[in-house]
């Protein structure tokens, strides 16, 4: 599952995501859902609160569904968008044993981006692949917004690899976990 968090029309990090999505269904044969907040908003987070939202409600089913996600955020003042932040705030328990990968929009580099979403992500109890995807408009993209740079698309592909493969092995390993008698496992938790 891709989480596209930029409120701009054809966004670079959207873009992106939407590449490695469909290498993911296209190469990979594997069912890639995007979610998009430009198109599909989530409100605040309000903590104690049943949302009835019809997009928080849709997007809950399909994050619990998902066993991968990509997250895509602009690099906003070195951090990741206030739109991801919402929306990774929604969720906990449904990310735990689940891998995450991260692409980010930047002129320099996003690494405190990709830091800050790992860091919400192991909170959660979820992996992380071990690299993340930077991406500059000014050098990666031509003016129409396709991927010119063969190095990105090779990093990209690269992505949908380990997240389907990694994703995979991690994922079963942690149903396999909660469903054993074997209590001292950290998905045992979730049981
Ligand atoms: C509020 C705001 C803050 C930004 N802060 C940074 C920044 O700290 N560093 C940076 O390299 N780019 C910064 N940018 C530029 C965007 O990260 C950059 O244009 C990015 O490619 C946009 O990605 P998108 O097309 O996916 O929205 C900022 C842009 C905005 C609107």
């Amino acid at each position: 599952m891709g989480i596209g968090s930029s409120m701009r029309e054809n966004s670079f990090s959207t873009t992106a995501l939407k590449n490695v999505l469909e290498i993911i269904s296209v190469k990979y044969n594997a069912e890639a859902r995007l979610v998009n907040l430009q198109e599909t908003e989530m409100p605040i987070y309000r903590p104690s609160t049943q949302s009835e939202n019809e997009n928080v409600k849709r997007i809950t089913k399909d994050v619990s569904w998902a066993n991968v996600f990509v997250l895509a955020s602009p690099d906003y003042h070195g951090s990741m968008s206030g739109t991801m932040k919402n929306f990774l705030d929604y969720f906990w328990k449904e990310f735990s044993g689940k891998t995450f990968g991260y692409i980010v929009s930047s002129h320099e580099k996003g690494l405190t981006v990709m830091d800050q979403m790992r860091t919400a992500v192991r909170q959660c109890y979820a992996w992380s692949l071990p690299y993340g995807i930077s991406i500059n408009e000014r050098e990666d993209l031509n003016s129409s917004g396709q991927i010119v740079n063969k190095k990105l698309q090779s990093r990209l592909e690269m992505l949908a690899r380990d997240l389907v493969v990694y994703g995979g092995l991690i994922y079963w390993q942690f149903v396999r976990d909660k469903n054993t008698s074997e209590a001292n496992t950290f998905a045992h938790y979730y049981i």
